[in-house]
């Protein structure tokens, strides 16, 4: 399928997306979320594919859902349309994510960094939720994703004031993995470092990591454990541990 708003790349068993909205500050319209999660999908579906990359052209990350289009929506026209489904969708990608931001990183924008699994930032990024200030609140797990992640009462000042946080502060409070000089090469060199990690392992790290955020101690334990056993069906597994004893350096994903 032809893309407008994203562009794709895959390196190695890298897979590449890029916002390509720059005129817009690569402004996220449903077309363009849509066009992101089925990038998402592909590679995840792609073998080939061990750890996926995320990244902005142009100035910015991304400054959020495009407001122009959301001028129109109605109650009804959003119930009908249900845009949050595709967002959904993000959610269950099974690989690692990374995300890589500079700029501003606004609502939506920030919301989609949020749904990756590691967050690099340029020094001058700006994240924030500027919703309130168009009368309205995050759609798209800001208020939930943020709270989970730095505590209800930090969450609710920038969700209430709309504020911008700088990229240092980000990193204070936990929000974002690192800020970096060079995001891109941060971002690959990480992205490099988890293709030749056991993809099985990854995806299943994940899920369970996934699952801390939603289920009791105990019910994550059960998942936890669940999905341990299973690696144990993997050659990465055997090869892991054999290269161990062997007293020599492991090599995963052979086919
Ligand atoms: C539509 C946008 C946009 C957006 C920027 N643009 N952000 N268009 N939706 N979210 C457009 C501008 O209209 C402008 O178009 C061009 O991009 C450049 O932006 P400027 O404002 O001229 O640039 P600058 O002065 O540098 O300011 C950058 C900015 C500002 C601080 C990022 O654009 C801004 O505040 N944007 C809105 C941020 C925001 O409120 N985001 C939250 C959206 S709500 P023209 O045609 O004039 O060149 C949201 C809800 C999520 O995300 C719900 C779940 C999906």
């Amino acid at each position: 399928p032809t893309q407008q708003y994203v562009k794709t790349e895959m390196v190695d068993r890298i897979g590449r997306i890029r916002l390509d909205r720059t005129a817009r500050y690569n402004a996220l319209n449903r077309t363009m979320v849509r066009e992101i999660v089925e990038a998402m999908e592909t590679f995840d579906r792609d073998e080939r594919v061990t750890v996926i990359v995320l990244t902005g052209n142009g100035k910015s990350f991304s400054a959020g859902a495009d407001i122009e289009e959301m001028l129109e929506a109605t109650p009804i026209s959003m119930e009908l349309l249900d845009p949050f489904a595709d967002w959904d969708r993000i959610s269950r990608i099974k690989k690692p994510i990374i995300a890589g931001v500079h700029g501003f990183v606004l609502g939506g924008g920030f919301e989609l960094a949020l749904a990756c699994d590691l967050i690099y930032a340029d020094p001058a990024t700006q994240f924030g939720f500027p919703e309130v200030g168009l009368g309205v609140m995050p759609g798209a797990g800001g208020t939930q994703r943020l709270t989970k992640c730095i505590g209800r009462t930090r969450a609710l000042e920038w969700l209430f004031t709309g504020d911008r946080m700088k990229a240092e502060e980000a990193e204070r409070l936990g929000i974002i993995n690192r800020v970096t000089a060079d995001v891109e090469a941060t971002v690959l060199a990480m992205a490099e470092r988890l293709s030749n990690q056991p993809s099985m392992a990854l995806r299943l790290i994940k899920d369970a990591a996934n699952k801390a955020v939603d289920l009791s101690l105990q019910d994550g334990m059960e998942h936890e454990r669940r999905n341990f056993y299973l690696l144990f069906a993997t050659a990465d597994q055997t090869e892991g541990m054999q290269a161990f004893l062997e007293k020599r350096s492991p090599i995963f994903n052979q086919q």
